[in-house]
């Protein structure tokens, strides 16, 4: 048996946040030696609410360049951009023909996201997780690792694999892989500086409510120094009155490695006075590495260009099968078969 399969992606949209980072990229980062990994930029998901033509392809290149400076090691994972795989568009196709409607009419992200864009709401926007799902299956994934807020996608992946496998397969000849969810536990959400209560999120308005992993150490500062807290001394965990309070400390803890407990024990005392100048050396300290691993790799374009070519082969070879394998046994006739 090889390692498990995993797949995970990324939207380029904006710059990556602390969120991005610590709920997801660092996870993969951390358990990639146990799998074979396929890491992708996912470009077409981005065109499904309306987008700047003039950026896509830099912020696309920008976020495959964070997915190495953030420490994803091409001996074991693959970086790859969705577009330049025609089977992802392909058999979102085919799966589109198998997806009941009224599945994707309850997906929640969507009611959320089409309520945004008022009366500008696209199929692709629709269209949305039967994308994801394609992308997933395509690869065979045994994992995907990715935020609470994807779960009900991932559940609509295994179901569209099920109804694939119930309509075509046969009991020994199953077409498609069903993937584990491996949505990670809520603690790990990294929540906005200014509403404890609310994700870190590319969307908010407010530059404030996030820290960007590029953001300079004089941004960083000036977020932290402004961000909301509350008027009680002492910081402590898990205190469902003081949201803030558990989010900075959560931070702190991820950024300096260290246990809840020991951040517990450290910070029981402090005041925000205190507290916010160490988490600001702290995510200094955390993302200066990656800034300036990121830096190098846009300093020298030609070899993105050969990781992002070298990913493209090594994915599509894996996505070209398993489109062949579904597309057979869906009826259709292939070139030389
Ligand atoms: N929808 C995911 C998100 O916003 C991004 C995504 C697209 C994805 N395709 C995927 C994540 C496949 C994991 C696997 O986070």
């Amino acid at each position: 048996m090889g390692k498990p399969r995993v797949l995970s992606g990324v939207q380029p949209t904006g710059n990556l946040h602390l969120g991005n980072y610590l709920g997801a990229i660092r996870n993969w980062v951390d358990s990639q030696y146990d799998s074979e990994n396929f890491f992708c930029v996912v470009d077409l998901h981005a065109v499904t609410v309306p987008h700047d033509p003039t950026v896509l392809a830099e912020n696309t290149r920008a976020i495959a360049a964070l997915y190495l400076a953030c420490g994803i090691d091409l001996s074991c994972s693959t970086i790859f951009v969705q577009s330049q795989i025609s089977a992802h568009a392909e058999l979102a196709w085919l799966l589109n023909c198998v997806t009941p409607l009224n599945w994707l009419e309850r997906m929640i992200q969507f009611k959320e996201k089409a309520v945004k864009q008022g009366e500008n709401v696209s199929v692709g926007l629709l269209d949305y997780p039967v994308l994801m799902a394609a992308d997933i299956l395509l690869y065979d994934a045994d994992r995907v690792p990715v935020g609470e807020d994807q779960k009900q996608h991932l559940e609509l992946t295994r179901d569209i694999a099920l109804r694939v496998n119930h309509q075509f397969g046969t009991e020994d000849k199953v077409i498609l892989k069903v993937p584990d969810p491996a949505i990670r536990k809520a603690g790990a959400r990294v929540m906005s500086l200014t509403d404890g209560t609310k994700k870190m999120s590319k969307s908010d308005p407010s530059e404030m409510s996030r820290i960007a992993i590029l953001d300079s150490p004089d941004e960083i500062r000036k977020k932290i120094k402004r961000c909301k807290t509350d008027p009680v001394r002492g910081l402590e965990f898990d205190n469902p009155e003081r949201p803030e309070c558990s989010n900075l400390l959560g931070l702190y803890q991820v950024l300096s490695n260290q246990t809840q407990e020991a951040v517990a024990a450290e910070c029981a005392e402090m005041g925000w006075g205190q507290f916010k100048p160490l988490l600001t050396d702290t995510a200094i300290a955390a993302l200066e590495p990656i800034q300036k691993k990121y830096r190098e790799i846009l300093d020298d374009p030609g070899y993105l260009d050969t990781v992002l070519k070298d990913g493209q082969a090594k994915a599509n070879e894996v996505a070209q099968a398993t489109l062949n394998r579904v597309k057979a046994a869906m009826g259709f006739s292939l070139p030389g078969v």
